[in-house]
């Protein structure tokens, strides 16, 4: 079964018992239409895919999309990202997270609504697996330059490392996503960052140091600006 209900999954999620199987765990945090998911699941049999998307309608065309092409290996979850990460994922289980275009909030009074954002950022090491990562494309360059600034000042817990777009991308791409090609189609710059949660860390070591945001910073880092 694809869809997933979150009241019936327990306190912490059991991966093998929902997929039927062991293996690594990849999860997509607002999966939009679904796109990437669908390319990425259908070339990786061998990894588990979970998508979690708060709109009920697109969370409902991916369950039919992914259903129409029987895919094995995806399931869906409707819930709240902040809510599904901080309380249902077990420690250290996760290989990576994708996160493409999310939502940016730009007004300041807002902020804090962003997904990647002081306060769950310490969930998604404790879900890592040691070496997992993060992989953040979004083209909002305030969003990006804050959260360089946020896996920056804990650099004790995380490398920010070189993003390279995973096999099946369509050319010219960072995620092949549906925001993304629109943005591109708009003629938007898309900036792309992978980080990776450092190997010694231990669950419980982790103790953000709080960052104070510095409006100036621009997105000057060319590796990973793409326009
Ligand atoms: C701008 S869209 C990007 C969709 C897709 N990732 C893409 O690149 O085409 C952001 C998506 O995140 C979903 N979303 C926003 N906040 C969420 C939350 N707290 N939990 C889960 N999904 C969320 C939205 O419903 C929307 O589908």
């Amino acid at each position: 079964m694809i869809p997933l209900d979150p009241e019936k999954l327990g306190d912490k999620i059991d991966f093998d018992l929902i997929f039927g199987r062991p293996g690594s765990i990849h999860v997509e945090i607002g999966s939009g239409k679904g796109s990437f998911l669908l390319s990425q699941a259908s070339q990786n049999p061998h990894i588990n895919y979970i998508g979690i998307e708060w709109a009920r309608k697109y969370y409902r065309f991916c369950i039919d999309r992914f259903g129409r092409r029987e895919l094995q290996n995806v399931r869906m979850i409707r819930a709240d990202a902040s809510v599904f990460v901080s309380r249902m994922i077990p420690d250290s289980s996760i290989s990576c997270f994708h996160i493409y275009f999310p939502d940016p909030w730009p007004k300041t009074r807002h902020h804090k609504r962003r997904f990647l954002s002081e306060g769950n950022i310490p969930f998604l090491h404790r879900c890592l697996v040691p070496n997992g990562t993060i992989r953040f494309v979004t083209d909002d360059a305030k969003y990006f330059d804050s959260s360089r600034v946020l896996f920056r000042t804990n650099s004790c817990c995380w490398d920010v490392v070189d993003f390279s777009p995973l096999p099946g991308t369509p050319f010219g791409e960072f995620v092949g996503t549906n925001y993304e090609r629109k943005y591109r189609q708009e003629g938007r710059p898309v900036f792309a960052m992978e980080i990776r949660k450092r190997a010694w860390i231990g669950i419980h070591e982790y103790s953000p140091r709080r960052v104070l945001l510095n409006p100036s910073l621009e997105s000057s880092d060319k590796i990973f600006r793409q326009s």
